[in-house]
């Protein structure tokens, strides 16, 4: 995740970017750089850190009058936040300058085959690689129309690009694959960005550039091309109708709303150049520098606790590698033997900052075994301290209720333990491709139920928003979401909610079953629904309420049915989680509780 804008227009150009890219800071603060047609070759002021560091650095400096400029905020995903890897990236002779949000996944026999060339590389990157393949397809194609989309042509992966030549200086190229891009039409200016907020306060004029398109504009023209031949593409601007508040959140009315929204990028994000170059396989270097453990600790806080408890089910089921789970706060005190030959522990954490799970993994090193993080917050404590690290790549997530970073750590988490599987010899390549598959499905059908997922939610809500109490039950895989859903009931509609696994229910909490105490049951047709099936039977039969989350075709006595197309488990985790934070969601949303930041609450817990 990175936010980058370009200008071309009648005003100084670097103020204008520098305001753009306070809008789009929320898709990263790892470093921010700007770039400008300069009176000799390209100006360029980059910074580690947030934007108020470039700002620093820009005010020091004479000022910039050019007319034409474009930036980049850097959420880092290859090489560290550092200002040698801060974008904008120029090629050797700095005549070509570019800054790219995405994962250009082939980067790694690019920069060989550079290498090779003579190419000598100042960042850790996959964007140099881009800038020097541009140049050097200039050698063959000077125009820099043909040699951009010659060079995109070659790079697999997701991105969007902005890019500034020497030689045109009032020009900028813009393209997209996989990775937001749209064009801000102004009078006499026109803009390029990651994210509408960029230029909402000087035009509301846009056009949405589609996967595999070039733009170019000047402060008067734009024109769009197809990357594949180069041939035009008409398009007709639309207008926006949002508020700069409102926009920032995509014209979604909360945060939580539009990061529930955005789990099929998430997914998406989160398998781009995690796959071998077929697609079909994992590939997680991360993993590769550490042996295969004999055994496992899970140790988190939270919705990233619920992550680890699902994911204990596809490292034993897949990897065949016993795994215990365990809360930072308790783990940390406990009188455990960690010392175990060839054991390996994984601390999640959305922020990579919480004080439980930081302390935690500090006793995992005092103890001498290898430590995994699995963070979303690249440069935080444990993604800095952790032995090796896996990026869950989810993106900023603002609404304190965690929603698209869990999405992001199961997704992970199931690629580590088909990597491991494979590795151990214990899940044949075409189960591994069978489960890549449902993975690689899941974006689009996600994308598609989504809206009416949200619609049943509300319905549901409204229906139950009088209760006091609620149970959520579930089994195997779905135990850790019955947790999760009770989780987000209370934290976003103060409701009192308990996730029970649904065999526990009969040793004491069905005592609280009546018609008042309605029961959310996770209930998809796997393995274990006759035995789920049969629980939801003893609620009911005690007067209770039942809301059952399940799959077509089942014969289910409920009170409420609700239905999501059937995928197999446990990856069908993945379409059942929305559907209960969405339930949350509208609940709180129709008792006007603050929705994205719940009372008591923080994002980050850096106290214990
Ligand atoms: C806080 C947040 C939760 C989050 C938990 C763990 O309680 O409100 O949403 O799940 O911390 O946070 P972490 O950043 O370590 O995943």
């Amino acid at each position: 995740m990175c936010g980058i804008i370009g200008y071309a227009g009648h005003r100084p150009a670097v103020p204008v970017v520098m305001e753009g890219l306070e809008r789009l800071e929320y898709r990263g603060y790892d470093s921010a750089g700007v770039a400008w047609p300069a009176a000799c070759g390209i100006g360029v002021a980059r910074a580690r850190g947030k934007l108020s560091a470039l700002a620093e650095k820009l005010a020091a400096m004479p000022p910039v009058l050019a007319t034409c400029a474009m930036g980049h905020t850097r959420w880092a995903t290859h090489g560290e936040p550092a200002e040698r890897n801060a974008h904008p990236h120029l090629c050797p002779d700095r005549s070509v300058a570019i800054v790219h949000n995405g994962i250009i996944e082939n980067y790694q026999e690019l920069r060989q085959d550079l290498l090779a060339r003579g190419y000598a590389f100042q960042s850790e990157t996959d964007t140099e690689v881009l800038v020097n393949l541009i140049a050097e397809r200039r050698k063959t194609e000077p125009d820099i129309l043909r040699a951009l989309a010659v060079a995109l042509r070659e790079a697999r992966g997701a991105y969007a690009i902005c890019l500034l030549c020497e030689e045109e200086p009032g020009v900028l190229y813009a393209a997209r694959q996989q990775a937001p891009l749209i064009c801000g039409i102004g009078v006499g200016e026109n803009f390029v960005a990651s994210d509408i907020p960029a230029f909402l306060p000087w035009t509301r004029k846009v056009v949405f550039l589609e996967d595999g398109e070039i733009i170019r504009i000047n402060a008067t023209s734009r024109e769009i091309f197809r990357i594949s031949d180069l041939s035009p593409v008409g398009r007709e601007p639309a207008s926006i109708q949002w508020d700069m508040q409102a926009a920032r959140k995509d014209g979604y009315r909360h945060f939580m709303l539009k990061e529930i929204f955005e789990q099929p990028r998430v997914i998406n994000d989160g398998l781009a150049g995690r796959l071998n170059a077929a697609h079909d396989l994992p590939a997680l270097p991360e993993l590769d520098a550490l042996p295969i453990p004999s055994r496992l600790d899970i140790v988190a806080c939270g919705t990233s606790w619920h992550a680890g408890l699902w994911g204990r089910h596809l490292l034993e089921n897949w990897a065949q590698i016993p795994v215990s789970v365990d809360i930072a706060s308790e783990f940390r005190y406990r009188e455990r033997l960690l010392l175990e030959k060839d054991g390996a522990a994984i601390f999640i954490s959305q922020s990579g900052e919480t004080a439980d799970t930081l302390a935690a993994l500090r006793r995992g090193h005092d103890a001498g075994i290898p430590t995994l993080g699995l963070c979303n917050v690249v440069g935080s404590s444990i993604a800095r301290e952790a032995r090796s690290v896996i990026f869950t790549q989810a993106g900023p997530e603002i609404s304190v209720a965690s929603t698209k970073a869990m999405t992001s750590q199961m997704l992970a988490l199931a690629l580590m333990a088909i990597s491991w599987a494979l590795r151990k010899g214990c899940m044949e390549q075409r189960e591994a491709r069978e489960q890549i598959a449902i993975l690689r499905d899941l974006p689009s059908l996600l994308d598609d139920i989504l809206p009416e997922m949200r619609v049943r939610a509300q319905e549901l809500a409204v229906k139950y928003a009088t209760c006091k109490n609620f149970f959520y039950l579930g089994r195997g895989f779905s135990w850790p979401l019955a947790l999760e859903g009770a989780l987000k009931l209370k934290e976003l509609s103060y409701i009192h909610a308990e996730g029970y696994a649904a065999g526990e229910m009969k040793h004491g909490p069905i005592a609280l079953i009546d018609p008042a105490f309605p029961t959310f049951a996770i209930a998809p047709d796997d393995a274990l629904f006759a035995k789920l099936k049969s629980n939801i039977m003893e609620v009911r039969a005690r007067n209770g309420k039942v809301i059952a989350l399940t799959n077509p075709g089942v014969e289910l006595d409920a009170d409420d049915l609700w239905i999501v197309p059937k995928i197999p488990a446990p990856l069908s985790a993945l379409a059942a989680l929305p559907a209960l934070q969405l339930f949350s969601y509208q609940m709180a949303d129709y008792l006007g509780k603050d929705v994205d930041q719940p009372r008591n609450l923080a994002k980050s817990v850096t106290v214990e």
